[in-house]
């Protein structure tokens, strides 16, 4: 089965074979060939070849789905009053990820899976065609195991995180902790993961306790990634570049060091605006890794805590106004930027032989992403 759709004002490509001076690789006048969820063909309206279906964009923008690169669905309850509280300026503190283990481990399977369905939905009807999900609310062998089961119902992109903060149980002895979550969680959560994180932080896990547990999921076939440099000043970063990982998420505090690191590194910095915007952090500068050639991707970081939206167009408007970031320079990242921070080369581009996931806007730029906050711009998405 194939389907054109034509018509398309402005084709956002991510393609630069299209136009090596302009990284979105902009077509105007566009047409694509989607044949069984495949990119055939990408070209001028005018010269579309036919298909078993046509579809009309009606001269409005098409560009790549996105990639959210960094989430954590796996939940239950809410911290609405936290978030109430901070906005009357009470600080973030990581603590409060334990409020959300307590929830996480009395709600059943199904609960967990209905609620991951319910955001993962929500991301679909923002535009969000390929997901990250981390673990990281059970902390325990079984209620680690059973959120990554249930992550990934909905997506490969599956992150054992059990190093997100001490579980209770072992307050007095993070040492224990560390090899539990290097031993038999670790264990129990590989099967069902494509990768391992750490939130390597003050009140979380130190460098040390990091690399042993990056080590530790490498050799069960796992590859890293870090949160870092959320809250202050840290070795995260650095850490994360020196073992070469291909991501590291938050990179709210940089120094010069840090972001000379990552350009030499070539590890992919994800910023999540919409953390600062829920904890009243300052936001990261997005404008300086750019220019430092430093690879930026844009992810939601959904989860209950620090920043419970699932809006990437709300990240898109948030970089622009808050970061130095151009529209096109956000719109690449929270499209081919989420796919170099998942390893990923089918998905956040739109050319022959890449997976045809794509969406509509009901605009005729990329530009309106950010020019039209808050509307509910996505008028449909493809997803192979
Ligand atoms: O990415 N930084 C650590 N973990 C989450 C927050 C989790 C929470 O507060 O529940 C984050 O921001
Ligand atoms: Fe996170």
């Amino acid at each position: 089965m194939s389907l054109l759709i034509t018509n398309i004002g402005e084709l956002v490509t991510n393609d630069p074979a299209s136009d090596s001076a302009d990284p979105l690789g902009v077509r105007a006048d566009a047409a694509v060939v989607v044949t069984d969820g495949v990119v055939q063909w990408v070209g001028a309206a005018a010269e579309a070849p036919d298909a078993d279906e046509m579809f009309d964009a009606q001269g409005r923008a098409v560009l790549p789905g996105f990639v959210d690169s960094h989430s954590h669905l796996v939940f239950a309850g809410d911290r609405a009053l936290e978030f109430q509280a901070r906005m009357a300026g009470e600080s973030y503190a990581a603590g409060g990820i334990r409020t959300t283990v307590a929830a996480t481990r009395a709600a059943s399977d199904d609960q967990l899976a209905a609620g991951v369905a319910r955001h993962v939905a929500e991301m679909r009807r923002q535009g969000t065609t390929t997901v990250e999900i981390k673990s990281g609310y059970g902390l325990s062998v079984d209620d680690e195991a059973r959120s990554l089961k249930v992550a990934r119902e909905f997506t490969d992109e599956t992150t054992f995180l059990g190093a997100h903060v001490v579980a209770p149980e072992y307050g007095d002895d993070p040492a224990g902790y560390v090899d539990l979550v290097t031993g038999p969680m670790l264990e129990a959560a590989a099967p069902h993961a494509r990768w391992i994180d750490v939130f390597c932080e003050r009140g979380a896990f130190d460098e040390d306790q990091a690399r042993t547990i990056l080590a530790a999921g490498a050799a069960a076939g796992l590859e890293g990634r870090l949160h870092a440099n959320q809250l202050g000043e840290g070795p995260g970063v650095r850490l994360a570049a020196e073992l070469g990982l291909t991501a590291v998420d938050h990179c709210t505090y940089l120094t010069d060091d840090d972001v000379h690191a990552l350009r030499d590194a070539g590890t992919v910095a994800t910023l999540l605006p919409g953390v600062e915007f829920s904890t009243k952090h300052p936001y990261p500068s997005g404008r300086r890794l750019i220019d430092a050639g430093v690879t930026v991707a844009l992810a939601s970081d959904c989860n209950p805590g620090s920043c419970y939206t699932s809006s990437l167009p709300f990240c898109i408007a948030l970089a622009v106004r808050e970061m130095g970031m151009t529209p096109g320079e956000a719109v690449w990242a929270a499209t081919a930027g989420g796919a170099r921070a998942l390893g990923r080369t089918d998905v956040g581009v739109v050319a022959p032989g890449k997976r045809a996931d794509l969406v509509l806007l009901d605009a005729p730029t990329h530009v309106h992403l950010a020019y039209r906050p808050g509307v509910p711009l996505v008028a449909r998405t493809w997803s192979a």
